[in-house]
């Protein structure tokens, strides 16, 4: 048995993708929300029997590979890598190819050098006074140990020198960000290379899978030209900050189990949440919030609670993050933190993990924020501040996904302004015409990779689907007179001939066409007809395929009539009467 086949059988589909979306059972399969689009009924469809998963509404679909390489946007050789751990496989087939890949050598680099630090940390006189520092703040040696926390003293290429000496190439060094290359720098002479990190206390930067892929620094001793607080690993082949969540590692569990994700501003401030236990807390890594961190979140939870500085930067990178949150539909409250227990959440559990828990708990619907902030500096009684406090508050109002909620929250601003509920629904339709939302620009995600589909082709899907579901329902001798035209016609043929000879099930299908593309589609197929079609009785199937036959023939003659009129005028301007008669005849036979 090859690898592939061997983790295929030892991972089973429903829990692997059940790990990233909710699945609920739908007949034989198992259905749910595409991560791959956005959608707000479930069309996406994981077979169990046949470890494969198809989305209607986008057309993407395939095995557990296709999945994984899809959602973590992974070469095949990492998806492979990544299900053979899961798997407990031992890979023999591909660990050239493994190899090969920069992105897998960097990743081992990185995770060298993470050790290094370490060890370098606890076990150096070198880094006493880093010990020092990290107890002072109340790190434990568990805590230290389970983030892998390091230290390297300010000297020029420790780290470059060690991992040259273990064999990797100055080329990898320099492309996984630790090593520095300076101009006119040679790899013949390797001259002129240094460690970006040094003098500091070093934070690994773990994907959601546990791979090291970048890294923080904190400065210990701050001097004239010791550079920023902290410095990152710069954008590499395995390290994108915009899709990066720190922390993400340690706390998915908890995020699911809470069903909340708490954002922090600063890394320590997670490390220090996770100690004090409450482990559902994650951070950017100096950046910005992004879609593809609130991405990588709502596989776990579509709560997520912010916890930011109150001071005005603080409160305008909570906006924007917001928005952002908000308009990927997660619902999103605010941690406001009482200054009497401290600066941010770090000071604040430290005091007592209660405290911080009850600010927690006492978290605020965003809107709410919004209404506070708004209504705090207004007088009502004058017309302008009203309208200040309307122009505020609606273009967030806006942005919520959800219309029951958009409107209790119009209604709610009506009540505080004493204006028409009609007067601020004209007002945001200005809003909207003046700046249009992200989400009704939105495109859906990789257009090109669909297939050109007609409705003819649809249409004819349906059908199919259904009659593989109903045998006994239908038959497909109507489509005789169009086969040829749709690209469901290998499909067809088949089934023709099954039908011919008396069996058109599934079963009999999976016996004659093993492993092939046709079967394949069949059980595509198969699938869609569980999603739209599971609750039919014979005869309600039955009944469906004759009016779906109906329109796929009025489809098919519209869309053949057409071509032909097209190819008529061709004719006639190229004066070819041989061929303009042809389809003349070809036309009225059509009628
Ligand atoms: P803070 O200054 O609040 O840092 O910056 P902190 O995490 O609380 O660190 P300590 O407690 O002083 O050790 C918040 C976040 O902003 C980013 C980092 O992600 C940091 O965690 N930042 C800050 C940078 O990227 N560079 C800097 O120079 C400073
Ligand atoms: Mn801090």
């Amino acid at each position: 048995m090859s690898d592939t086949q061997l983790i295929k059988q030892k991972i089973d589909i429903v829990d692997l993708i059940g790990e990233y979306i909710e699945l609920k059972p739908a007949g034989i399969n198992h259905k749910g929300l595409c991560p791959f689009h956005g959608e707000k009924t479930p069309s996406f469809m994981v077979n169990r029997d046949r470890q494969r998963w198809h989305c209607f509404g986008c057309n993407k679909g395939g095995d557990a590979f296709t999945f994984v390489e899809e959602i973590e946007g992974l070469e095949f050789v990492e998806a492979l890598k990544l299900l053979a751990q899961k798997a407990g496989v031992e890979l023999a087939d591909f660990k050239q190819d493994i190899h090969k890949s920069q992105k897998n050598r960097i990743k081992e680099i990185n995770l060298e050098a993470s050790r290094f630090y370490y060890n370098f940390l606890t076990k150096l006189d070198a880094a006493k006074s880093a010990r020092e520092y990290l107890a002072k703040r109340g790190l434990s040696d568990q805590t230290i140990e389970k983030w892998q926390i390091g230290f390297v003293v300010d000297q020029w290429d420790l780290l470059t020198k060690y991992l040259l000496k273990k064999g990797y190439s100055i080329d990898d060094l320099v492309a996984s960000g630790l090593t520095i290359k300076r101009e006119g720098a040679s790899s013949q002479s390797m001259k002129g290379f240094y460690d970006r990190f040094r003098g500091r206390i070093i934070f690994p930067i773990r994907n959601v899978h546990g791979d090291v892929v970048g890294f923080t620094a904190r400065i210990l001793v701050e001097t004239e030209d010791s550079g920023g607080k902290y410095i990152n690993t710069p954008q590499t082949l395995v390290f994108d900050k915009s899709q990066v969540v720190f922390g993400l590692h340690f706390a998915k569990q908890a995020i699911r189990k809470k069903n909340l994700a708490i954002f922090v501003e600063g890394q320590t401030d997670v490390i220090s949440c996770h100690q004090n236990g409450s482990e559902n807390v994650v951070a950017t890594s100096g950046t910005a919030l992004t879609e593809g961190h609130i991405h990588l979140i709502k596989r776990y939870s579509k709560n997520i609670a912010f916890s930011f500085d109150s001071d005005s930067a603080g409160v305008s990178a909570a906006k924007r993050a917001i928005g952002i949150a908000l308009e990927a539909g997660m619902s999103v409250k605010i941690i406001q933190i009482d200054p009497d227990y401290g600066k941010d959440p770090d000071e604040v559990i430290k005091k007592h993990p209660e405290l911080w828990q009850r600010c927690v708990d006492n978290a605020k619907d965003v809107m709410q924020w919004y209404f506070d902030m708004a209504f705090s500096d207004k007088n009502l009684s004058d017309p302008k501040q009203k309208q200040a406090a309307a122009d505020e508050l609606l273009p967030e109002i806006q942005k919520i996904q959800y219309a029951v909620e958009r409107s209790h929250w119009v209604s709610q601003l009506s009540a505080l302004l004493a204006v028409d509920i009609k007067v601020l629904e004209e007002d945001m339709k200005r809003l909207t015409r003046k700046t249009p939302l992200a989400t009704t620009q939105a495109k859906p995600e990789n257009l090109e990779s669909r297939p050109e589909r007609t409705r003819s082709d649809e249409l004819s899907e349906a059908i199919f689907a259904l009659l593989l579901k109903y045998p006994e329902a239908g038959s497909v001798e109507f489509l005789v007179s169009l086969e040829a035209q749709l690209a469901t016609y290998p499909l067809y043929e088949r089934l023709l001939s099954m039908y011919n000879a008396g069996q058109a099930d599934i079963e009999a299908f999976r016996h004659q066409y093993p492993q092939s593309d046709i079967l394949d589609l069949v059980e595509i197929l198969l699938m869609k007809a569980e999603l739209d079609f599971g609750h039919l009785s014979k005869a309600q199937a039955s009944s469906e395929i004759r009016s779906l036959s109906e329109q796929l023939k009025n489809t098919w003659l519209k869309q053949r009539r057409a071509q032909l009129q097209q190819e008529i005028s061709q004719a006639e301007q190229a004066g070819d009467h041989q061929k303009l008669q042809s389809l003349l005849e070809q036309f009225s036979q059509l009628n």
